[in-house]
């Protein structure tokens, strides 16, 4: 079994998604507000998203004990009802809390990552879960989330290559996009979808399930993947 996953992001009429190159634009507000009334339990971001918006900025200094510790998955609080998960396989974020904005932290990992990284985790109390030898299979992070931490609803919130990756895998079930009023037009900066490999994708077919004009000019879309 695996979550109901959301793909929610804000993007420019021409599908682009980094926001620090607008500038103040009205309407962002209404990113958090449309995210929070889906009543999903937690939300997951890739490795450059976590870095640039929630991860330490200072450079991660890791000390070995020479102790090996086990890749299985550890679960670091029983109590926990919301969570944020950071795919991050190779373990190059540095955390220095175990929760972003009251929700528990989880990491997703490959098996090559160091004793060390995961003592880094295990000292801030934060969680972290196994999704592949070398690369991820998001089947099974999702099935793992399931079934670990009971999570039913998950607001996959970007960036562009994590989306891409998710949607390749035929794993969204719905898209949720505010089109802000704003052209980008800059050369490289990554759209709602991206796929990193370079290799011909063969398009995802979409049923439109609502559109509503919010304030500010925002258009909030929402589609189903079939
Ligand atoms: N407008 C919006 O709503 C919105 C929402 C979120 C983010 N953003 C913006 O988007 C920008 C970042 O987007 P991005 O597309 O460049 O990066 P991203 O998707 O946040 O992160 C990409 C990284 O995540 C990891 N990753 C992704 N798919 C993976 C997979 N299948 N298996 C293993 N690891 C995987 C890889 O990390 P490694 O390189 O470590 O392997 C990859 O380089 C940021 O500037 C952020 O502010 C905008």
């Amino acid at each position: 079994m695996k979550p109901y996953v959301i793909c929610h992001m804000m993007s420019s009429v021409d599908g682009r998604t980094l926001t620090g190159n607008w500038g103040r634009v009205k309407g962002m507000g209404a990113y958090e507000e449309t995210g929070s009334s889906f009543k999903a339990n937690a939300w997951i971001c890739g490795r450059t998203t976590m870095e640039r918006d929630f991860a330490s900025g200072k450079p991660l200094k890791l000390r070995s004990n020479g102790k090996a510790l086990p890749k299985t998955d550890h679960l670091a609080s029983l109590d926990a009802r919301s969570f944020a998960i950071a795919v991050d396989k190779d373990g190059k974020l540095n955390w220095e809390k175990a929760s972003i904005g009251g929700d528990h932290l989880v990491v997703v990992l490959n098996e090559g990552v160091s004793s060390a990284y995961l003592g880094h985790l295990r000292d801030k109390k934060i969680s972290y879960i196994f999704g592949g030898k070398r690369e991820l299979d998001l089947k099974l992070v999702l099935e793992k989330l399931w079934e670990g931490f009971f999570i039913r609803k998950l607001l996959l919130e970007g960036g562009g290559h994590l989306n891409g990756s998710f949607l390749k895998a035929g794993l969204i079930d719905e898209l949720s996009v505010l089109h802000l009023p704003v052209a980008d037009c800059n050369m490289g900066a990554p759209s709602i979808f991206e796929d990193s490999e370079g290799n011909k994708v063969p398009v995802s077919k979409l049923e439109l399930l609502k559109v509503k004009k919010l304030e500010n000019d925002v258009l909030w879309l929402r589609y189903k993947v079939r």
